[in-house]
């Protein structure tokens, strides 16, 4: 195990009926609220009026920002620096899925900078400071309601990149499985998938001797499989939905990267598919992610053993390594099936065309990954086997 260092400031509340303590976790920040939401559902929801009831409740004057889409754009980060900067504003209150907490840390981070924040992203700039962010959570997927990392798209350039630093951590986060009921099939999955490849993410690891960390993934991915099919087929089973929600966040909070070096090459292979054709985050790593298994495996085929027998009880009895580990592989690809997710780039209206400039910019700084380095041909490897 590597040394490491863990601080997540972030404070949670779980539960139904938790909205009702938001006025009294914003106040201390002040009154003056920039309110960023999505394009619509927490208004369909009846979400909107109780945020507003509590926004009342301490006498706040409410900026809002709506329409937020999913694959965050940098326009709409720049509309909320500005009414920051014009306003005054105190404190940014983000409700809503990922895309809607990352929008509201970015302008966070833009709005006590004098600079362009996309800065942040291409050159590194150090973030120095940022208003305080609160997250209403309504979609179980990113864990971006425990986590410093903001992902947002410039879509003249066609780049989604991330920016991350302390300062990005939300103050609080409120997680209501509730308010994930409404949650359609196609986003629920793509939330399953997210938070499972982020598992894998940190899995896939040539760390070794981290017993704790590999159980406490494999528990994570079994409680993300048991209640992943449980609410594909019961839409509003709360007690699955709360399973999802608490495995969606410790997926991606910091605990499972403690000691070990994490690969992120698969994430960075799928912002690229976003970036140039705008699908969803958690459709393209269901396509990307068994083939980056297939095409690394055999870089440690003892963890993929374990994944194979662990987590989806492969017999390994009269088999090789190798053939456990595909097994292991396989049974990931017909899970992603079998829930809904898409599994070839054809089904996602992608094909070979932009692959030059895919794996360009996916190397820009160099190669990716840790597990495998990944240079250009081996991510045109990946995708072709994507198709
Ligand atoms: O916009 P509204 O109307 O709210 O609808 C949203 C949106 O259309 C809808 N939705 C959310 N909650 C709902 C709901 N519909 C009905 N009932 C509810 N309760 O779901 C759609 C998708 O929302 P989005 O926020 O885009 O989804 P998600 O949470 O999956 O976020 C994806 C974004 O996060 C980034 C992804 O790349 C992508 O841009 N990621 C962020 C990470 C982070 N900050 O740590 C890490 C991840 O790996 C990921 O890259
Ligand atoms: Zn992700």
């Amino acid at each position: 195990m590597n040394s490491f260092e863990l601080h997540n400031p972030t404070k949670i509340l779980f539960g139904a009926g938790k909205v009702k303590q938001l006025a009294e976790l914003i106040e201390p920040y002040g009154n003056r609220i920039l309110f960023v939401y999505g394009e619509g559902s927490i208004k369909r929801t009846g979400l909107y009026d109780e945020v507003l009831v509590q926004l009342n409740g301490i006498e706040a004057s409410v900026y809002e920002l709506s329409g937020v889409e999913p694959n965050p754009k940098l326009s709409k980060v720049n509309e909320g620096i500005e009414i920051c900067k014009q306003e005054k504003i105190d404190f940014i209150l983000a409700v809503g899925g990922g895309s809607v907490i990352d929008t509201g840390k970015a302008i966070a981070a833009g709005a006590l900078y004098n600079g362009n924040v996309w800065d942040f992203i291409e050159y590194r700039a150090v973030i120095r400071d940022a208003l305080p962010v609160g997250a209403v959570l309504t979609l179980a997927a990113t864990g971006s309601e425990m986590n410093s990392g903001a992902v947002i798209t410039d879509w003249d350039r066609k780049l989604k990149r991330s920016m991350v630093s302390k300062w990005l951590f939300p103050k609080f986060s409120i997680l209501d499985p509730k308010l994930t009921l409404t949650v359609s099939p196609e986003q629920t999955v793509n939330g399953i998938i997210d938070m499972m490849s982020h598992v894998f993410e940190q899995y896939f690891s040539k760390t070794t001797d981290t017993p704790l960390q590999e159980r406490f993934a494999e528990s994570l991915l079994l409680t993300i499989i048991e209640n992943g099919e449980k609410v594909i087929t019961d839409s509003k089973n709360y007690e699955a939905r709360a399973n999802l929600l608490l495995a969606g966040t410790y997926a991606l909070n910091g605990t499972l990267s403690t000691g070990v070096v994490s690969d992120w090459s698969s994430h960075s292979i799928e912002h690229e598919l976003s970036a140039y054709y705008d699908i969803a985050h958690g459709k393209g790593l269901a396509v990307i992610f068994p083939n980056w298994m297939k095409y690394v495996y055999l870089e440690r085929v003892d963890r993929f053993v374990q994944y194979a027998t662990r987590v989806w009880n492969i017999d390994p009895v009269g088999k090789s390594d190798e053939q456990i580990a595909l097994e292991g592989i396989e049974a990931t690809r017909t899970y992603f099936k079998r829930i809904g997710a898409p599994t070839t780039l054809r089904e996602l209206g992608v094909g070979n065309e932009k692959f030059d400039l895919m794996t360009e910019a996916a190397v820009k700084f160099g190669p990716i990954g840790t597990f495998k380095k990944l240079n250009k041909a081996d991510i045109r490897s990946i995708l072709e086997s994507s198709l």
